[in-house]
């Protein structure tokens, strides 16, 4: 086995022979299995073709894709089920995912997004939304969805609620956090806490990188984000918020991101608006306090800082080091714009507004332990 490994670049989780057809031909038998990591292995296995999948970028596979994970759903009691995605592009509309399974991308497999409003089913609303976010009284299904799920895995484009590896490319936020809408979301509470998000490429000219909010009203706490790459994009981080909501957006550590083509490089919205309904508690302020943000590169930049707290409920706890910001149109703007914030920091070009002092030598925190997700321990799989 060991010289066949050697033919076999690693590429991500899976091998894959790209040799001679003498030496395929030689090794076939040991070198066609994919490997690839997961936390449980799955007993059986399918490709999207066997249902009639076409991958050619034009023929609608929702059908096909609901039908396969439902087909697959029966083994979620016997050792669970694998469906494999080849090479191709795979157009779909929503689809359901199933529990104890694993949706496999192979290399070169691409699913692409229907354009066709008819294939994104209307939901019912979350209890934490109280009406629908795209329509009062529904809400339109996500491209791959479930609801009650356990033991899912999505495998080389994401895992859990550990991003890692994407690259996206959207209209609107590149990750979006949540956790429920002003008075709906307060009384379920739920927050959104110990995410991490690591090595994602995003491209998201009238949005953000990662968005915190703006429905946040269960609270989101405990995210980190390590070495994330943004280009042409309008902010890196955003965190959305608005008077009514309650709830808060705490602990929030940042280390390394590259930024190329960004409106803002910080932007926190205290006045997002954007109100279920008119029953919202004015009195609800949100809680925003330790963000920290670290090593940061920036180039071609509109403003450095948009940074618009709460009157009377200040953002609180910001800290900013290690960040070298390249304006484009240097001194035309001001380029920070604080409001109702308080923070510090270290080691920051351009200048920071008076509402962040400088106080040099000091890195702001990134904490050095792991999230429970980090220790999850995956087993080598195969299929073949
Ligand atoms: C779906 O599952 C059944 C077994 O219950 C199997 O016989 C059938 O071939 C599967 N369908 C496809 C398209 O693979
Ligand atoms: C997907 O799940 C939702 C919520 O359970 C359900 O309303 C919808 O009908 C399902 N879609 C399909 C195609 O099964
Ligand atoms: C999900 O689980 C909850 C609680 O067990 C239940 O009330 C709800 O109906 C389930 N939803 C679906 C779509 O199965
Ligand atoms: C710099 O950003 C502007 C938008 O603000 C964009 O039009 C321009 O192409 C960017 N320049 C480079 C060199 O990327
Ligand atoms: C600064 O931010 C405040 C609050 O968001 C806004 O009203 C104001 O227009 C901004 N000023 C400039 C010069 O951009």
């Amino acid at each position: 086995m060991s010289h066949t490994m050697k033919l076999c670049p690693k590429l991500r989780n899976a091998y894959v022979c790209v040799i001679s057809i003498i030496v395929i031909l030689v090794s076939v038998a040991e070198c066609s299995g994919v490997q690839y990591q997961a936390i449980s292995c799955r007993k059986h296995s399918a490709v999207l073709t066997d249902f009639g999948a076409v991958g050619d970028g034009k023929t609608s596979n929702t059908k096909v894709f609901n039908n396969a994970i439902k087909n697959l759903s029966k083994y979620a009691n016997d050792g669970g089920a694998i469906l494999i995605v080849p090479p191709g592009k795979w157009l779909t509309g929503s689809f359901n995912l199933t529990s104890h399974f694993t949706l496999f991308l192979q290399k070169g497999a691409v699913i692409l997004a229907s354009q066709h409003e008819s294939e994104w089913p209307s939901l019912p609303v979350l209890p934490s939304y109280g009406r629908g976010r795209d329509a009062p009284g529904g809400r339109f299904s996500s491209l791959i969805f479930g609801t009650n799920l356990t033991d899912v895995v999505i495998t080389d484009s994401c895992t859990n609620t550990k991003i890692e590896d994407c690259y996206i490319v959207s209209g609107d936020d590149c990750i979006a956090v949540k956790s429920g809408w002003d008075q709906y979301g307060i009384k379920v509470g739920i927050p959104t806490q110990y995410l991490i998000i690591r090595r994602l490429t995003c491209i998201s000219p009238d949005s953000a990188m990662i968005a915190l909010g703006s429905e946040m009203s269960g609270g989101i706490k405990h995210i980190r984000a390590e070495d994330n790459i943004a280009i042409n994009t309008q902010s890196a981080i955003r965190i959305k918020t608005a008077v009514g909501r309650g709830g808060y957006v705490k602990d929030i550590f940042v280390k390394g991101m590259t930024l190329k083509t960004i409106k803002y490089v910080f932007w926190m919205t205290g006045a997002y608006g954007s109100h279920a309904d008119s029953g919202f508690n004015p009195k609800a302020l949100p809680k925003i306090t330790r963000i920290n943000y670290r090593d940061i590169t920036a180039d071609n930049v509109t403003y450095s800082a948009r940074l618009d707290g709460i009157t009377n409920d200040p953002f609180t706890g910001i800290c900013l080091s290690n960040v070298h910001i390249k304006v484009s149109e240097e001194n035309k703007k001001l380029q920070w714009n604080c409001t109702n914030i308080a923070g510090v920091t270290s080691n920051v070009t351009p200048q920071p507004c008076s509402l962040l002092p400088q106080k040099e030598g000091q890195d702001c925190p990134y904490p050095e332990d792991k999230l429970p997700i980090d220790n999850v321990q995956l087993k080598t799989c195969s299929f073949k």
